[in-house]
């Protein structure tokens, strides 16, 4: 079966099985299925994170849970919650939410994916990431044959980070969240790009914001479905205070932000941006113009040439600013 469809970079890998599951139920009959415990498998959401480097000769398994509950036992004035299956297209939710007075996650909108990967990598974007909101987790081992509940600190959240993405965690499917929402409008802008959007003026609604952040993001990014790509492909590397003097030395001028911890978040894009690879291309794949955190298929790439791609930016950062970068996106063996 082809893969080509089922990720974003639109590589053409091919898996030997392909599983939708509809529920926990599904999840138990396959736990108890001894060809489905043999075989080597990954579970996937609608592939945006994803690299392919070659055919994946296991089973592919795509969730269907799909139902989202407003949890009102637990409503109070200020908040509610929702329990969102897995696989929920990350931002219908945000359009649901918006369109039923609950806020919070509209500086989300528009990226790919579904509420269960969402939930894994700690989306995050325009100053606010998806943890804020998480309330519980809810898992199956499929080794195991075990269900729990995580709750949000048990998730041990940072940047793009939870503990769905640790080795010991292999076997464990995200199978729906609970989120907490706030009724009451407190928009976001943080962020550079809103505040120019805005003028630093104006009192946007949470749907202009989302409004805004759709504009920017197509301004910015390739169209999913219409140039191969998984967004950002390399993580912003975070650097001590003594790390990032050192940078400075060599690149005075680049950006980057403090976080909470002291530690400093230095911007990927504009170390290879300013490594003058912004744009760079060979054969079908290259560095998009308008952003280059992110590397592109413009058309029958295998993963292996956006692999060698990404090695060969690594190596140039490297090279340049002694700092290496790490990729957000998941190999696919
Ligand atoms: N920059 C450049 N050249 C570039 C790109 C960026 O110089 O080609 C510099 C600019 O100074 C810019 C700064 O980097 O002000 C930050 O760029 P941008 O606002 O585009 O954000 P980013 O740090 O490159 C992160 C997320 C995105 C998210 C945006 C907006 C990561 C790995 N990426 O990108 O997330 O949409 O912020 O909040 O944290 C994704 O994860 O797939 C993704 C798209």
């Amino acid at each position: 079966k082809s893969l080509k469809e089922l990720n974003t970079f639109g590589i053409d890998a091919r898996c030997n099985f392909l599983v939708t599951y509809d529920s926990i139920e599904d999840l138990e009959l396959l736990h108890r299925d001894e060809f489905f415990q043999e075989s080597k498998k990954i579970f996937i959401g609608e592939g945006s994170n994803l690299l392919f480097l070659a055919n994946f000769k296991g089973i592919v398994l795509i969730s269907n849970i799909k139902e989202v509950v407003r949890l009102e036992d637990r409503e109070d004035e200020n908040f509610a919650y929702l329990q969102i299956g897995a696989g929920v297209v990350w931002d219908d939710l945000i359009k649901y939410t918006l369109d039923n007075g609950l806020f919070g996650l509209e500086n989300l909108s528009l990226i790919p994916g579904t509420v269960g990967a969402a939930a894994r990598q700690n989306i995050g974007a325009y100053g606010t990431e998806i943890c804020q909101f998480i309330q519980e987790v809810h898992a199956y081992d499929t080794v195991e044959g075990v269900k729990k509940s995580f709750t949000h600190d048990e998730c041990n959240y940072s940047y793009r980070y939870s503990i769905f993405k640790e080795d010991q965690m292999f076997g464990w499917v995200i199978t729906d969240i609970v989120l907490k929402l706030p009724k009451t409008q407190h928009p976001n802008l943080e962020y550079k790009d809103l505040q120019n959007y805005f003028g630093g003026t104006s009192h946007p609604t949470c749907q202009e914001v989302r409004d805004a952040v759709i504009e920017i993001r197509n301004n910015k990014l390739p169209k999913v479905g219409e140039v191969g790509s998984a967004g950002s492909f390399f993580m912003n590397p975070i650097l001590t205070q003594e790390e990032l003097a050192e940078v400075l030395k060599i690149a005075p001028d680049i950006s980057y932000h403090l976080q909470k911890d002291g530690k400093v978040k230095v911007s990927a894009g504009w170390l290879i941006d300013h490594a003058g690879l912004k744009g760079y291309r060979k054969g079908n794949v290259g560095v998009w113009d308008k952003q280059a955190l992110v590397l592109c298929n413009y058309g029958g790439a295998t993963g292996t040439e956006i692999g060698d791609l990404a090695d060969y930016i690594q190596t140039v950062i490297k090279e340049r600013y002694n700092i290496t970068l790490k990729p957000e996106v998941n190999y696919i063996y």
